[in-house]
């Protein structure tokens, strides 16, 4: 049995529709698992939304509205769409209120209950809506002398209840251990650095459940009580996979072929919730954690994290409809290191527009075919070899591969890109415009075309999983899909074999693969 490379994104919250920060993560899932797929890796990706909690259930009420009535509209109108316009291809998505994870939460809880590590006790202390979190009270700031959540900038409610208690404490010396054997497991440095100081610092028992309203799973025995969000929301990643199901079912199977998770992608801002609280729930289960939690950084506005709270929001449809789908899962990957915090601009990312994508890689595909149309009659010529241009590639899809995998993303597509611009230069040099003035020419000129043309073949498939419906355009311009078979299908250790693309393949003219940009008024 094959394990699959599983990755997740968080779940969202539901209380409104997603901005760019949300499709920054999924973008980036997104990209990461159709690149393994492309290695010819079994795959499962799985997104979804986090739909229970205060949170919601407080926007709902504002609304007027039942939060189950309030989640399911935001989940089909904006949700579910947003992912689609946007090209995921997810395999599973997710929602806390169905009954695949309720009930398995129940199960799950009623199990650490039964093995000693859910006491009661007596939670007080100041607690965040916004990021449904217990806080410190270092932890806050002062605003007009209230103290206030540092994230969301409002003030903190003080909560004072009866509730259950997980013992999280426990488990600190086994978490440090952890992560000092497998530094790879919380990434990037920082944030490892992040969870190790906050470790040493010592951890507290942690409350799993809340008595002062009702809308989450209600703890299994203790009708008074749901448990709290966030315990419900992490344990999506393994009650989606089966988690607790026996061995033998359907679901049993998937979690064995599943877990653990390979990545979990998310932002900083819920990165103690992933590497800590996750892996102590999953010790005290005895079951593996997580290969890798990842916390990228935040995509800023003034300054400040770009927010749905904050109604900072940009939604990805503004973006998409001015550059398109494929220019948005480019940009900003290309543009912000991964792990870092980035800003968006919409000059940024028209001049990349322009300059990367219509200038470098549109330009290239639009001239190569119109020359091959031109000077052959719209028929690949027969096969040549550059050996500069295949070393070239060769190293480019070695180091494109290792940063992907590393979640290097702006470093894999600088590679690629560097390999699109030495093309250029390849063509530039060559002037196959000169070549065919002469008859004499034309065995060199073919060799010229054939070059460009089984390069561009390559920057299709590498460029597929960031650019997928662009990508895919060129591949059918390009002839590749009669011998070659399906744009998805190809894999990235064949990409750098010198010669796929037959002689006598129709190369056909594409539409423009990135117009030019609308100048807005
Ligand atoms: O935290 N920049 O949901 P959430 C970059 N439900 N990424 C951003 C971002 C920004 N400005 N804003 C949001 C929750 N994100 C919980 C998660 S998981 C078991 C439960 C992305 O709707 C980023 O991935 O607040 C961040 O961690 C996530 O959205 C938070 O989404
Ligand atoms: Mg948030």
């Amino acid at each position: 049995m094959t394990k699959s490379f599983y990755l997740t994104t968080p779940i969202y919250y539901v209380n409104d529709a997603p901005h760019i920060g949300h499709a920054y993560t999924t973008v980036a899932g997104d990209v990461l698992t159709r690149w393994h797929r492309q290695k010819g890796e079994e795959v499962w990706f799985l997104t979804g939304t986090d739909e229970h909690g205060q949170k919601i259930m407080r926007v709902a009420q504002e609304n007027n509205v039942d939060p189950q009535a309030w989640v399911d509209r935001l989940v089909r109108d904006s949700w579910k769409p947003n992912w689609e316009n946007l090209n995921i291809a997810n395999d599973d998505f997710i929602r806390t209120t169905e009954k695949r994870h309720t009930e398995r939460v129940q199960k799950f809880l009623q199990s650490l209950k039964d093995s000693g590590h859910i006491y009661a006790g007596k939670y007080e202390g100041p607690y965040c809506v916004g990021c449904e979190e217990f806080k410190l009270p270092a932890e806050l700031i002062e605003i007009n002398g209230e103290k206030c959540c540092p994230t969301h900038g409002k003030p903190v409610e003080l909560v004072n209840e009866n509730n259950w208690f997980f013992k999280l404490s426990a488990f600190t010396e086994k978490l440090l251990e952890h992560y000092r054997l497998n530094p790879d497991a919380c990434q990037p440095e920082s944030a490892r650095n992040e969870v190790v100081s906050f470790l040493e610092g010592g951890v507290s028992d942690l409350s799993i459940s809340r008595s002062t309203f009702d809308w989450g799973v209600q703890v299994p025995w203790d009708s008074d009580q749901v448990v709290y969000v966030w315990f419900d929301a992490l344990l999506n990643y393994a009650t989606a996979v089966g988690l607790t199901d026996s061995p033998d079912s359907e679901g049993g199977k998937k979690f064995a072929r599943t877990w653990p998770a390979d990545v979990h992608l998310v932002g900083k801002d819920i990165l103690r919730f992933h590497a800590v609280i996750w892996p102590a729930m999953l010790m005290a289960a005895g079951l593996d954690v997580p290969r890798k939690v990842f916390a990228h950084g935040w995509l800023l506005v003034g300054g400040e994290k770009m927010s749905k709270s904050k109604l900072t929001g940009i939604a990805p449809k503004e973006i998409t409809d001015h550059f398109g789908v494929d220019a948005f899962r480019y940009y900003f990957l290309r543009a912000i290191p991964f792990g870092s915090d980035g800003s968006f601009s919409w000059e940024d990312m028209s001049a990349r527009y322009t300059s990367e994508l219509a200038n470098d890689f549109g330009n290239l595909a639009s001239r190569s075919a119109a020359m091959i149309e031109k000077y052959c009659g719209g028929v690949l010529p027969a096969l040549s070899h550059d050996s500069d241009l295949q070393t070239a590639l060769h190293n480019a899809v070695s180091k494109a591969d290792s940063a992907i995998c590393a979640l290097d993303f702006q470093g894999g597509i600088v590679a690629i890109m560097d390999f699109c611009k030495k093309v250029n230069g390849y063509v530039t040099e060559k002037e196959p415009w000169i070549l065919a003035k002469e008859a004499s020419n034309q065995r060199e000129l073919e060799g010229v075309l054939y070059n460009t043309a089984e390069s561009l073949r390559a920057l299709a498939v590498l460029l597929h999983p960031v650019m997928p419906a662009t990508c895919e355009i060129l591949w059918q311009s390009l002839g590749a899909h009669e011998k070659l078979g399906e744009l998805s299908a190809q894999k990235i250790s064949d990409v750098a074999t010198w010669g796929q693309l037959p002689e006598g393949a129709k190369i056909s003219r594409t539409p423009v693969l990135f117009p030019r940009l609308e100048t807005s008024a």
